[in-house]
């Protein structure tokens, strides 16, 4: 008979999610709006001010895809527009381009970090304006081009990306950032918090991140204008009027009070969830160092703080002896174990088809030799020892 599944990355409760959402029944906030909702974005806000003196404000929404899709629309990305986005990535960072209607420039990882590479960023901006696209009250475009409107870094399994070098490049040239952190609440860089940078950031906690609220997202800014139009854009743009008026096009975005009681309960475990998380990577961590041929991602130095959201390994068949990323994927598979491969790079997946990128060719490289290995915060030692005994069967590692 089959084991029960050890899950890549489940849901994970604190205990007290379901008092936020009784006390919203009990007090009949089945909306979305209510005391949940204005707690969880306070939370929120918060945990990202950290012990710094910056303010930010959120707004909760469906989904992180929601929160990037208003982000775009704020900063007034349209049909002929380009936006630059790290190709390494889930479709949730892509798609809200594509609802727009602009082109997707694709830029490749840097080896380090496996996020936005700046050398590329620079590289496909340069192209682009060669192409004729403008950047907002800087250069004027070109025929029929539209502008550059933002660039896309994301955090890939809570890692930080280089934001140092990436806002100088957004300094220098004009064009914002709008950060996907929705896999990095808990990392920080330079002391700063994931989801703070840029002009505009998106959190995601659907159900297999670090904390979930089954489904939803946020979207985050220090400036208080674009989270107030957030919260407007967010349910349906209703003008000031009695009856019901539009003068823009809105959405359905905003998050139940309901779903935003299990967020109030989850904020209470997230720095207990992220050491949870970064003890995961440190048991894989030692475990690996004693095989060859096989590296985790890492920090590039003490600046860089992960929540290891996931721990994701590189393997390296000339090194260990054939043994293949997917090789170990279905020994798992068989003991009822789940990994994934890394994210396939946007820009080799069929819907993007002929999509500009720049770049070597790194996360091409990363995601053939990449894996996920067993992350949940909820794993328990009974399930370690299960993946342990296939890891070793698999690398006939005895001292274990
Ligand atoms: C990097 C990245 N961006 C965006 C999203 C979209 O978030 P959501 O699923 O909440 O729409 C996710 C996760 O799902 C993600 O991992």
């Amino acid at each position: 008979m089959k084991q029960h599944k050890i899950w890549l990355s489940s849901p994970h409760m604190g205990g007290t999610e379901s008092d936020y959402v009784a006390e919203a029944f009990d007090s009949n906030w089945v909306a979305p709006l209510g005391p949940n909702v204005n707690g969880f974005e306070k939370d929120i806000n918060e945990f990202l001010k950290g012990q710094s003196n910056d303010n930010y404000h959120t707004a909760v929404l469906t989904s992180g895809t929601a929160a990037l899709h208003l982000a775009l629309i704020m900063l007034g990305v349209q049909r002929n527009d380009a936006v630059l986005v790290q190709s390494f990535t889930f479709c949730g960072t892509t798609n809200p381009v594509v609802y727009q209607g602009a082109k997707i420039a694709f830029v490749d990882s840097e080896r380090d970090t496996w996020n936005m590479d700046p050398i590329a960023l620079q590289e496909a901006i340069n192209a682009l304006l060669g192409q004729g696209y403008g950047i907002p009250g800087k250069k004027e475009a070109q025929g029929n081009k539209g502008y550059i409107r933002a660039i896309m870094p994301v955090h890939l399994y809570g890692m930080p990306a280089k934001m140092e070098e990436l806002e100088d490049i957004s300094i220098e040239t004009g064009i914002p950032i709008i950060e996907d952190a929705a896999e990095a609440l808990g990392s920080s860089y330079y002391g700063r918090m994931c989801g703070t940078f840029g002009t505009m950031s998106a959190l995601s906690f659907n159900g297999n991140k670090i904390i979930t609220t089954s489904g939803g997202g946020a979207l985050v800014s220090h400036l208080l204008k674009y989270i107030e139009k957030a919260r407007f854009l967010s349910t349906q743009a209703r003008d000031n009027a009695p009856h019901y008026q539009h003068s823009v096009v809105g959405y359905n975005y905003r998050m139940s009070n309901i779903v935003a009681g299990v967020g109030r309960g989850q904020m209470e475990v997230l720095d207990l969830r992220v050491s949870q998380r970064r003890a995961n990577n440190k048991r894989y961590r030692d475990y690996f160092s004693k095989i060859e041929g096989v590296e985790l991602q890492s920090e590039p130095n003490a600046d860089y703080f992960s929540n290891f959201w996931l721990t994701a390994v590189i393997i390296d068949p000339a090194k260990t002896g054939g043994i293949d990323r997917e090789y170990v994927r279905l020994e798992m598979e068989k003991e009822n174990i789940e990994c994934r491969p890394l994210w396939k790079p946007m820009h080799l997946q069929p819907v993007f088809e002929g999509s500009d990128f720049f770049g070597e060719g790194v996360c091409v490289e990363l995601f053939e030799k990449g894996l996920c290995l067993p992350s949940g915060s909820n794993l328990r030692e009974d399930e370690f020892e299960r993946i342990f005994e296939v890891l070793n069967r698999i690398f006939k590692n005895e001292s274990i």
